[in-house]
């Protein structure tokens, strides 16, 4: 297929200083095949975008406000980003979810105000654990992606879809890629029915939920995993290095 493949290295609240200018050291000067974006914390961004501006590396935020602006303390704008040299920003990561309130509305709200900013939105969805054993994984994420997308043209617009089962995040279980597998050509399918078959064939899909640089290849080589969202393993920058370079 022809969607290039795209990693995504998601910080959460971990690093500083430190693995900033440890990660730009090892990034700068590197070509990649596929797409590589670093979301560190808010207060890094513009940093890693002054340091990184002459390479390939791109800069995603971890979270957006649902509101352009006005009275809201402590929230950053979708403009406000784009502003800074943002290209991507992550929206309804399942920790956000679960212990921010987070829901599919917000989410859908969110991804309009990335796409009207020219943000390319990642939404994030995914199974828990009961869900899985309970058997409605394919219920769950197709509300995610109705709910979440409810009303919102992609006519021209980039967006991507994280498909991470919250049962793999920082567990050191990551899905198999046989279910990784499975579970991404669902949620193309569901993209399918939403916004038509050429529209949901251009949209990429990346898994999330303990990738490593040992697990990365064969998750990679799936036919609708189209690139990966990495946590833990995009800490140390040069186990991340390797997973970028798996990508191709
Ligand atoms: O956004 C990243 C995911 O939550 C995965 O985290 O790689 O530490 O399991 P993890």
């Amino acid at each position: 297929h022809a969607r290039r493949p795209i990693i995504i290295a998601n910080w959460k609240l971990n690093g500083g200083i430190d693995l900033m200018c440890s990660s730009v050291a090892s990034f700068i000067r590197k070509h990649y095949e596929a797409e590589i974006v670093v979301c560190p914390p808010y207060i890094y961004i513009r940093d890693m975008l002054n340091f990184l501006q002459h390479s390939e590396i791109r800069i995603g935020s971890q979270n957006v406000s649902k509101f352009e602006s006005g009275a809201y303390t402590g929230e950053t704008s979708a403009q406000m980003l784009k502003e800074a040299g943002c290209k991507f920003c992550l929206i309804g990561h399942s920790e956000r979810r679960a212990m921010f309130r987070e829901n599919n509305a917000s989410c859908q709200i969110k991804v309009e105000r990335a796409l009207a900013h020219n943000l390319t939105p990642v939404l994030c969805i995914g199974e828990n654990q009961e869900e899985r054993e309970n058997q409605i994984t394919k219920d769950v994420l197709t509300r995610q992606l109705t709910e979440g997308l409810e009303g919102i043209d992609l006519t021209d617009k980039n967006i991507c879809i994280a498909y991470e089962p919250v049962w793999a995040i920082g567990t050191g279980k990551a899905a198999s890629p046989e279910i990784a597998q499975e579970v991404h050509q669902f949620i193309r399918h569901e993209l399918a029915a939403l916004y038509g078959e050429e529209c949901a064939q251009g949209i990429r899909l990346l898994y999330g939920g303990s990738v490593n640089k040992t697990n990365a290849k064969q998750l990679l080589t799936q036919e609708d995993i189209d690139g990966l969202l990495v946590g833990g393993a995009s800490l140390d920058p040069e186990h991340f290095l390797d997973i970028c370079q798996q990508a191709t």
